[in-house]
């Protein structure tokens, strides 16, 4: 079904402010389940797809990158749909490209629970989840069906990771397997080495290790008519030496681009101290430090490659410090959890910060 006028997802906003306390007095995993079912069942009955007038796809927002036509340059992080179950309502919150995952081959529970926790006092989130998801074949079937509804009218990025019991010498077979699975039914693929909650990925950020990755991924890849753009995804931990190293690798092995970052294991930048708290840091503490990153790195690799930033957008100014720290296009996960579903717009509105390099 089509999707009603904008009263569809106006009502979608209200649901949330009305169901943010409530959700917030929950448990963090057991709220982020609740609104992702909304979310999915949102997005079986309404195609999200926007009208040619709508502000999420007006011509001024509008980027090209990778051969890839992006309505407008504020997307949706990955981790947050790992499955892909809600992209229509993504879409039509007026995200301007949506990635999934992080999907590995194998479908995996994730780390025992408690692992994801709200830091309200400094606008953050503590996660360990362990890419819980329903591996590559279920995420294959999701975006099978989801290109048959032909309702998609922004890029769709899949991120790869590695199966928990994959040993590390096998990861590049292991991201192989995904990508023949994945790449056709995806717009961009993202190689991710940089989640901190499965033993020994972030060991795969170095130069050799990035290589083997990514020719990994491009065998299958390189053989699709269309071959996708592959980004790889980078920890804020790294030197700055060390991630700019790891850049250069992966775009000598053909990468497109970068997204940075991930998350971060320096937790002692709570206001307050959280004893026994172990995972990733996102949200407000970790724009400082994702963003300065993100500007050696565009440094460094000069305006070729695109850069996609994340880490700690929840205004405005911080999309147009994204923006001066030379990137082409950002994403936004924690901020949508303290802000709700209208952020997007919000960001979207205020077209000063928007006015990205491409
Ligand atoms: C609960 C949670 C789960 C995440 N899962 C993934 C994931 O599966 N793969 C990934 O590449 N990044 C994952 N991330 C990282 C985000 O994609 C993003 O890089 C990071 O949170 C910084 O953006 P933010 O400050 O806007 O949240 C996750 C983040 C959170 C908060």
């Amino acid at each position: 079904m089509p999707s009603s006028p904008s009263s569809s997802v106006g009502a979608v906003g209200a649901l949330w402010w009305w169901l943010r306390p409530l959700l917030f007095r929950l448990d963090a995993e057991q709220a982020h389940r609740i609104a992702l079912a909304l979310a999915a069942r949102w997005s079986k009955v309404f195609s999200g797809e926007l009208s040619a007038g709508d502000p999420a796809r007006s011509a001024s927002l509008r980027v090209e990158a990778m051969g890839l036509q992006f309505p407008n340059p504020i997307g949706l992080a990955a981790g947050l749909d790992k499955d892909a179950e809600a992209v229509p309502l993504w879409q039509r919150l007026g995200f301007g490209f949506v990635e999934v995952g992080t999907v590995t081959a194998l479908a995996q529970p994730g780390n025992p629970q408690p692992r994801l926790f709200r830091l309200p006092a400094d606008a953050a989130l503590v996660n360990r989840m362990g890419f819980n998801n329903a591996g590559a074949e279920a995420m294959a079937v999701r975006l099978t069906r989801l290109r048959e509804r032909a309702i998609l009218q922004v890029p769709v990025g899949v991120n790869l990771g590695k199966s928990k019991v994959t040993a590390a010498e096998q990861a590049p077979e292991d991201y192989r397997r995904s990508c023949e699975l994945l790449a056709e039914l995806s717009d961009y693929l993202v190689v991710n080495i940089s989640s901190p909650n499965t033993p020994g990925l972030r060991d795969l950020q170095t130069v050799e290790q990035v290589q083997r990755l990514v020719d990994a991924v491009q065998g299958p890849n390189q053989r699709l008519a269309r071959p996708r753009p592959v980004l790889l995804k980078l920890a804020p931990d790294l030197a700055d030496e060390d991630a700019i190293a790891c850049a250069h690798a992966a775009l000598e092995a053909g990468c497109a681009g970068l997204i940075l970052t991930n998350t971060t294991v320096r937790l002692e930048q709570l206001s307050r101290p959280q004893a026994g708290l172990s995972g990733g840091l996102s949200g407000r503490p970790l724009f400082a430090r994702s963003t300065a990153l993100l500007a050696q790195v565009r440094a460094a690799v000069g305006p070729g490659p695109v850069l996609i930033g994340t880490g700690g957008i929840f205004l405005p100014e911080d999309v147009a410090a994204k923006r001066d720290a030379g990137a082409d296009l950002v994403q936004v996960y924690t901020g949508l959890i303290y802000r709700g579903p209208g952020l997007v717009r919000e960001l979207l509105r205020a077209k000063r910060g928007l006015a990205l390099r491409r």
